[in-house]
């Protein structure tokens, strides 16, 4: 069987899950390819649809971005909905990998509300908690333990396995509704407007910036602009924070604070 999986990965954490999951597909003998959606051309949807069209199962994996989908990946899905709209006596099987740190969302929710009266079904959602990848002085997050994430990896791919049996046993596997999801009630609420005015909240510090202009080339929805020597930040970014973790002078600023990162430790994958 063939399995084609889309994912989303600002800091390493869904890629890396995404990578367990297509080394078991392997294993167990089946095809598996898989695409950052950042890397697709989405003018060129034939070569989307084709991919689609030609595998047997297609996945979807994202972090958890404030109990939610990250607006990149919900734009995405949305594109390739609104392409196979009328595309009647088609069904596609669908599994999704979520990524998260504390709470992992409505994901579930959210994925069958969105693929509600497509082509696309759900046939599998799993939620891997691996660790979050955030910490500024807005919001201090501590780092996991390397024991602690090894722990988690562990588990996760055990999940993984899971997901993978039931999905060629043709049977339903849906994690991650509990009693749990409901402080994501919270998180949700407030954190909405935050991650899509993200953009307005970060800055470089010209004093310190090197210049390298590694931020300007990872962005993957290329949001950050350097002109006339200043940087500024688009309304597109999709508040991943890859930029922030991964500038070598820590002189990305947010909310115009420095955030030292003896302090406020950045978070390079678990790669
Ligand atoms: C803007 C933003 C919001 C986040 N919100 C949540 C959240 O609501 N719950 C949670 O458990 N983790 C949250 N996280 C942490 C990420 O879901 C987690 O670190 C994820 O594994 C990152 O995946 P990636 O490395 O593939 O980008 C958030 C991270 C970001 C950047
Ligand atoms: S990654 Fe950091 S040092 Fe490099 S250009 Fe961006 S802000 Fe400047
Ligand atoms: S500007 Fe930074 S946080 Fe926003 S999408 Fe680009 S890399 Fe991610």
């Amino acid at each position: 069987m063939k399995f084609s999986t889309f994912y989303f990965s600002g800091t390493g954490n869904t890629e890396w899950a995404v990578q367990q999951f297509h080394e078991i597909l392997l294993d167990n003998g089946q095809e598996s390819e898989v695409y950052a959606i950042e890397n697709i051309d989405l003018q060129n949807m034939s070569v989307l649809t084709g991919i689609v069209n030609n595998s047997d199962f297609v996945g979807f994996a994202h972090p958890i971005y404030g109990g939610n989908i990250p607006p990149i990946v919900k734009s995405f899905l949305e594109n390739l909905m609104r392409e196979y709209k009328d595309k009647q006596n088609f069904q596609k099987p669908v599994y999704i990998i979520n990524t998260f740190g504390y709470v992992n969302g409505f994901g579930p929710f959210c994925a069958r509300k969105l693929f509600q009266h497509t082509v696309f079904t759900v046939v599998s959602y799993v939620n891997i908690q691996l660790c979050n990848n955030i910490s500024t002085p807005k919001l201090k997050i501590n780092r996991l333990s390397p024991d602690k994430l090894n722990r988690r990896k562990e588990k996760a791919k055990a999940e993984l396995r899971k997901a993978a049996e039931k999905l060629l046993a043709q049977k339903r596997y849906i994690t991650g509704i509990g009693p749990y999801l409901l402080p994501n009630i919270i998180v949700r609420k407030k954190s909405k407007k935050g991650i899509a005015e993200n953009y307005k909240i970060f800055s470089v510090d010209s004093a310190t910036c090197k210049k390298c202009m590694l931020c300007v080339n990872k962005c993957p929805t290329k949001s950050i602009v350097y002109s006339n020597g200043t940087f500024s930040f688009l309304p597109t970014c999709t508040a991943c924070m890859r930029c922030y973790n991964n500038c070598p002078a820590s002189s990305i600023l947010f909310n115009g604070q420095y955030a030292d990162p003896a302090i406020y430790e950045r978070y390079h994958g678990p790669f």
